[in-house]
């Protein structure tokens, strides 16, 4: 392929038209639209994903708790991927009014994301985790925190009232899924569900569940952990060997997560036999994620060794840039607080180091592969994803 056709197929696919027009007997591009020597080059590997959400490109922008702003949702979905938006930290109200304001500018499909975890009270360890960071609060000159008699249940009966109301195309789930009646009433509004499995167990579960796409989420992956059904952090599994096995045990769609942040590993993905992708870490530098200055200057600083699995930040485990808290308290520490907990501990060093312009207590959430992300609005980095996916995926074809 030439320069200038490299950049016709690049336009076309950031246009939306190669990604709608495969499957079947159309699946391949002919040569004069996409290829000088006349090699076919082949269009998405599988469209179960694309048919399932009905979208152009088989990338799904991850919900990144606090770190998305409504924008990047309506780019992604206006570019033809599936914008999502973190869902966890609103009431009811507020998603009323993220949701308009996305509605206000796309008509696109919508993912809106959710946690179901549930938070395990433990007096007696709370208090000795607060002795723990003793230290800390005498050394920043704040008081210990005091954790709160309840915590908000993670996705109830009246969120799902709301969300069934707005209709959402898609709704993603994290930490499993929540109870089976919240689930039908998800489905009986017409959405699509999604959720992460970490292990091959947990993906059968979420199958045997109803979820009608499977995210298989690789160890290399930014932010926490969707694993719900281990405690076993050491025996999490990288995206290579996950997709796969996730492929073999279940025959929902498998979207594969973690450590993907250009064409050539969307590409290695559709040769796992996953029907799509979702990435957090390669949209944390688009100027729509809402990420701290100090998270800014780590992802631009990121090398490959920089990132680490680590449950003192919140209580359960989740990839971070390696900072003070982390080496000094974890990574992997036992008697953390139940998430969310683990993360009110931290909050009042988080805030006054923060002031003083010092990250040592912050939430760095980034995955293995943050060196590869790039600074580009998120439309155009979901065209350039697609449109760099297929042509790997048709310079790997013209190779056999
Ligand atoms: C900053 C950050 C925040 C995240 N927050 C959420 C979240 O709120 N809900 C969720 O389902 N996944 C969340 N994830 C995980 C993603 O869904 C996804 O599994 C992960 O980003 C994939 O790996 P990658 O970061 O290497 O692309 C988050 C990831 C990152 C990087």
């Amino acid at each position: 392929m030439d320069g200038i056709e490299r950049r016709e197929l690049v336009k076309a696919v950031a246009a939306g038209t190669i990604g709608l027009s495969i499957g079947g007997a159309q699946s391949l591009l002919t040569a004069n639209q996409a290829c000088a020597q006349g090699t076919p080059i082949r269009a998405w590997p599988n469209k179960q994903l694309l048919d399932l959400l009905k979208i152009n490109h088989p990338i799904i922008q991850a919900p990144m708790g606090f770190h998305t702003s409504p924008d990047m949702p309506i780019a992604v979905s206006s570019a033809g991927g599936l914008g999502s938006f973190p869902c966890a930290p609103l009431t009811p109200a507020q998603l009323r009014d993220v949701v308009a304001k996305i509605r206000a500018q796309t008509t696109k499909p919508l993912n809106l994301n959710f946690f179901c975890h549930l938070t395990q009270r433990d007096a007696e360890l709370e208090t000795a985790w607060l002795k723990r960071l003793a230290s800390y609060y005498a050394e920043l000159g704040v008081s210990s925190p005091v954790f709160p008699a309840s915590t908000r249940p993670s996705f109830g009966a009246e969120m799902c009232d709301v969300v069934a109301e707005l209709r959402p195309e898609v709704v993603s789930f994290h930490f499993g899924l929540p109870e089976k009646s919240l689930v039908d009433r998800l489905k009986a509004a017409g959405c699509v569900i999604l959720s992460s499995a970490t292990t091959v167990t947990e993906a059968r579960w979420l199958e045997e569940h109803g979820v009608d796409a499977v995210i298989a989420q690789g160890i290399e992956a930014g932010g926490h952990r969707g694993m719900f059904l281990t405690t076993e952090p050491a025996s999490q599994l990288g995206t290579l060997v996950l997709v796969p096995q996730v492929v073999d045990a279940v025959k929902v769609p498998v979207i594969a997560a973690g450590g993907i942040a250009d064409g050539r590993a969307i590409a290695a993905a559709f040769a796992l036999g996953a029907s799509g992708v979702q990435m957090g870490t390669a949209y944390l530098l688009c100027p729509e994620a809402r990420i701290s200055p100090h998270l800014r200057s780590a992802l631009r600083a990121a090398k490959d060794n920089l990132t680490v699995l680590s449950n003192v930040i919140s209580g359960r485990p989740a990839r971070v840039f390696m900072n003070r808290i982390v080496r000094e308290v974890g990574p992997l520490a036992t008697g953390v607080p139940s998430f969310p907990l683990g993360g009110t501990a931290l909050e009042p060093l988080r805030t006054k180091a923060e002031s003083q312009g010092s990250a040592d207590f912050s939430g760095l959430y980034a995955g293995q592969a943050a060196a590869l992300g790039r600074e580009l609005p998120a439309g155009e980095l979901t065209s350039k994803l697609a449109a760099e996916a297929l042509e790997r995926l048709g310079e790997l074809a013209r190779a056999c």
